[in-house]
């Protein structure tokens, strides 16, 4: 290819902007995506939502990483939209289904992308059978409830059953060998790890098709821990961090984040229907955008949902069950 031929391929390129690798960005050398790859940015969409604090701890410089983010973002055009534009992106949200009617009705039609959705109860009350069930479900195609894509496990406290997965996988009718395929776990050893497996994970997500990442449980390291007063500021801090690098995959690839919390007593409050608080306090509860606390009722595997804050929803509760079969609705009546 003569030095002309070249230039009109490069300016071919760069008018249709087919950014295939981050070695692609203009400013983004080998050496340089060296750099982001080791600190978890392999791709143009992680990138684009990275911040010039977090470039620059991989030693780019300020003003390169501010181009570097920007050509990210002209990539795939994130940016300042309009409002019109803006009901655009918002109608390419998707809506998992729970396997309940009833639960996912109480969440404004199953769990949405873009957003995260935290499950919070006690012991028992369900949170790990939910995020099994939407491992399933979010291969279903968009009909049946699912995104047609897969899932994302990072598990903290080595609950994650496969043969779980392969009963409700059966039960929907699915190939069981095939559903645990398409469900990428990793186990997280303490809170470090924790946050490092998601700081890598854009890759993952992005070759995998994975329409859901689930962190179950999102605190339990961090509570164990960190312990002790003096403690909490840096817990909370790195809790922070993790839920907003979790946020931004979300948005970055259309994907719906599932966290799973336990509780704490709060004495103050001991006859009210909400006797306990979520662990992580504010911090998780201003970046989780949707909030369900869980807990067991009276009656064999009958669980009750309540919605405790929605960006748009009311506050309400739902009932279902677990069984044999998975996440289900209560039987009518008989
Ligand atoms: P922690 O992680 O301990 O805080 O609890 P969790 O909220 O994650 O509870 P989990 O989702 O593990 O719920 C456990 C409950 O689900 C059990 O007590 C059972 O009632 C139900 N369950 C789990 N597996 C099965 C199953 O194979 N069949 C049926 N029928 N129920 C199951
Ligand atoms: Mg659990």
């Amino acid at each position: 290819m003569s030095p002309k031929e070249k230039k009109v391929e490069q300016i071919q390129k760069e008018e249709k902007k087919v950014y295939l690798s981050i070695e692609d960005l203009p400013s983004v050398g080998n050496a340089t995506a060296a750099k982001l790859r080791e600190i978890g940015f392999s791709t143009i969409e992680a990138l684009a939502t990275a911040t010039i604090a977090e470039l620059a701890a991989a030693g780019i410089g300020e003003k390169r990483a501010a181009e570097i983010i920007a050509a990210a973002r002209e990539a795939i055009e994130i940016s300042w939209v309009t409002a019109k534009d803006l009901a655009e992106l918002k109608k390419n949200v998707g809506r998992l289904t729970t396997g309940s009617k009833a639960l996912d009705k109480l969440i404004g039609g199953g769990v949405e992308t873009q957003t995260i959705t935290e499950f919070f109860g006690e012991f028992g009350s369900g949170k790990s059978q939910i995020c099994h069930q939407l491992a399933v479900n979010v291969q279903l195609p968009p009909e049946r409830g699912g995104l047609n894509g897969g899932a994302l496990y990072i598990d903290t406290e080595n609950t994650f059953r496969i043969e779980r997965i392969a009963q409700m996988a059966k039960f929907l009718g699915l190939d069981p060998d095939k559903v645990a395929e398409r469900i990428i776990y990793a186990e997280a050893y303490n809170s470090d790890h924790q946050i490092l497996l998601l700081e890598k994970a854009d890759r993952i997500i992005k070759e995998n098709n994975i329409k859901l990442i689930i962190i179950d449980s999102l605190t339990a390291h961090f509570r164990s821990e960190y312990v002790g007063r003096q403690s909490l500021p840096e817990r909370q801090q790195k809790l922070n961090k993790h839920m907003h690098k979790l946020l931004r995959l979300a948005r970055a690839f259309n994907a719906a984040a599932v966290v799973t919390n336990q509780v704490m007593a709060r004495p103050d409050e001991y006859f009210s229907v909400m006797s306990v608080l979520p662990v992580g306090g504010h911090i998780v509860g201003h970046t989780s955008h949707t909030r369900v606390y869980l807990r067991k009722a009276a009656g064999k595997n009958v669980r009750i949902a309540r919605l405790v804050s929605s960006p748009y929803l009311p506050e309400g509760e739902a009932i279902f069950k677990i069984t044999e079969n998975g996440v289900e609705d209560l039987e009518e009546e008989q």
